[in-house]
């Protein structure tokens, strides 16, 4: 007997997608493996009060978990569109007197807005505004899906492709788009800034940052803003060419820019293609600018073997002036959705293969422009990424660090799961550099974990002491749990799992925030700064696109 799905289909036909565009009202998802167990959208914006728990969450966790997952609010124009262009959608996670309680809400960028009116998807690929529908040209295209951090008294919900947009973190209601009170114009920034726990400042930088934003401009900007939301530094680069720029080191001094040998070609966007194309037969290229009176000559490039970077673990100075800089680096193309030129997009399975180690490189900012650099130290006992540290010891000598790992030796149920949306990171690693320790925790056959995230414990400063908080993938189940570890002892599994009772999607970063903090800025605002004010005036390149200068956007999925 027909599935009842398939007598509606036969009984009432309905053309989604034609040729790869959609081509009906008809609110349907892709029958793509992005859109597929796991990985169908969420979609789900509300609240759950007081989850259930099993095991006890400590009672000295008084804060807030949030991260943010790409959620495709409306079936997108584009049959072949890919999980990292779905909206921003924020989950938070309350834990306060043992208890947790689950709050989420889409981030209301431009996009969403614009979206929400006409009721369906009218932006089309990734980071290509030529296959937009003409109805949003001049508007600005992210989706905020990619990090969520606290600064100052908001969230700021950020996607490398675009500018920063504010929430309210308790209630997760979009401020607006953030442009730091006029002061950070350019049109993209990272969603990887960092934050040095000895200044109180924000570091963070924009590639491809001439024009709009997505037209493969060499164009790289560092600010630096204040502990008072002054931004102090702000230095143009150039680039040898474009390239993903997705996360940064920072030591008392330097900035590392570690950009990943995926370009873009303006030609290519013009004819519809993707954003990025892999080039196996580029360097793996790391800028080191200052961060304190940079010009823009000082940018310095060092190179080393083709290999895609992945995120940072941490960065610091020797004491004779040399910056440590880690991060995971993959032996292949991560994003295997796009190729190289010409040739055909990847799959999960081939994306598992590649092996992700986890390296140390040392940079003599003395050394002259162009040399070339090799790890000191290389780990592969597991492909790991999503590496988080202490954060309280970002731009110092650390020791501990965790990951998302793939244990290759553990048994996966394909039959029951079918292929591990994101990736099989079915194990959280816990890595020491000192004496090269490790512990892992495996979650089983059926799941897999998303980006962990640490919790200082109340009163300590020790490196390290605390909890480690992650999302956990029930494949099987299509739901998810958050695990709450005790940072130092996660072989021992996890001391609370809390339930959520339903499936998130995955997922990309996120941060815990205590609410102490969260309440002091509160009073701060309140008492002393008034509210966090959302940009008043439209982007530069905006302006551009309202006078009838440039029009980037085509005329692609006007149905
Ligand atoms: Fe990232």
């Amino acid at each position: 007997m027909a599935h009842i799905f398939e007598l509606a289909e036969t009984l009432s036909p309905r053309n989604n997608y034609v040729d790869g565009v959609k081509s009906s009202s008809q609110s349907k998802f892709p029958a793509t493996e992005t859109f597929h167990g796991f990985n169908r959208p969420s979609r789900i914006e509300g609240d759950v009060h007081d989850l259930e728990v099993t095991g006890s969450i400590p009672g000295d966790i008084d804060g807030t978990f949030f991260r943010v997952q790409p959620d495709h609010r409306f079936p997108p124009l584009y049959e072949s569109d890919i999980h990292f262009n779905g909206d921003g959608n924020v989950t938070a996670i309350r834990i306060s007197g043992g208890r947790a309680h689950f709050k989420q809400r889409y981030v209301h960028t431009d996009r969403y807005e614009h979206e929400t009116r006409h009721g369906k998807a009218l932006f089309g690929k990734y980071r290509n505004p030529y296959t937009d529908n003409e109805a949003v040209n001049g508007v600005i295209r992210t989706a905020a899906n990619t990090n969520i951090f606290f600064w100052r008294g908001m969230l700021l919900a950020t996607k490398e492709d675009g500018p920063a947009y504010a929430m309210e973190p308790e209630t997760l209601e979009t401020i607006g788009r953030y442009d730091f009170e006029g002061q950070v114009l350019s049109p993209t920034m990272t969603a990887h800034p960092k934050f040095d726990p000895k200044t109180g400042e924000m570091i963070c930088y924009g590639y491809e940052a001439g024009g709009d934003g997505n037209d493969g401009s060499r164009d790289i900007v560092v600010y630096t803003i204040n502990q008072d939301g002054v931004k102090t530094e702000e230095c143009w680069y150039k680039a040898p060419f474009c390239g993903i720029i997705h996360d940064c080191g920072i030591s008392d001094n330097w900035v590392v820019l570690p950009m990943t040998p995926l370009k873009c070609d303006p030609d290519r966007l013009k004819n519809g293609e993707n954003h990025w194309a892999w080039d196996p037969n580029e360097d793996q290229w790391y800028g080191l600018v200052p961060r304190r009176g940079g010009k823009p000559d000082d940018i310095r490039w060092f190179r080393s073997t083709n290999a895609f970077q992945g995120h940072t673990v941490s960065c610091y100075e020797t004491p004779d002036g040399k910056v440590v800089f880690d991060l995971t680096i993959a032996d292949g193309n991560v994003f295997f959705w796009w190729p190289s030129v010409d040739t055909p997009a990847g799959s999960v399975a081939k994306r598992n293969k590649l092996q992700n180690s986890t390296t140390r490189w040392v940079i003599d900012p003395q050394a002259p422009d162009n040399s070339w650099i090799d790890p000191v130290e290389e780990r592969k006992e597991f492909s790991g990424e999503f590496s988080r540290i202490d954060d309280r010891f970002t731009t110092m000598k650390y020791n501990h660090y965790w990951q998302a790992v793939i244990d290759g030796s553990k048994p996966y149920d394909f039959a029951k799961c079918g292929s591990p949306a994101g990736g099989l990171f079915n194990t959280l690693g816990h890595f020491t550099w000192d004496n090269s320790e490790t512990e892992t925790f495996w979650a089983g056959p059926c799941a897999t974990f998303q980006e962990p995230a640490f919790i200082p414990r109340a009163g300590s400063t020790e490196e390290g002491d605390g909890y480690l908080v992650a999302l956990l993938n029930h494949l099987d189940e299509l739901r998810n749990d958050v695990c709450i570890f005790d940072a130092r002892k996660i072989a021992q599994g996890p001391v609370a799992v809390i339930h959520l009772p339903f499936k998130l999607r995955l997922g990309l970063h996120g941060n815990f925030v205590e609410q102490r903090e969260i309440t002091a800025w509160k009073e701060k605002r309140e008492k002393e700064l008034g509210p966090v004010k959302p940009a008043a005036e439209p982007l530069p390149w905006q302006r551009g696109v309202l006078h009838g200068d440039k029009k980037t956007n085509g005329g692609n999925g006007n149905h």
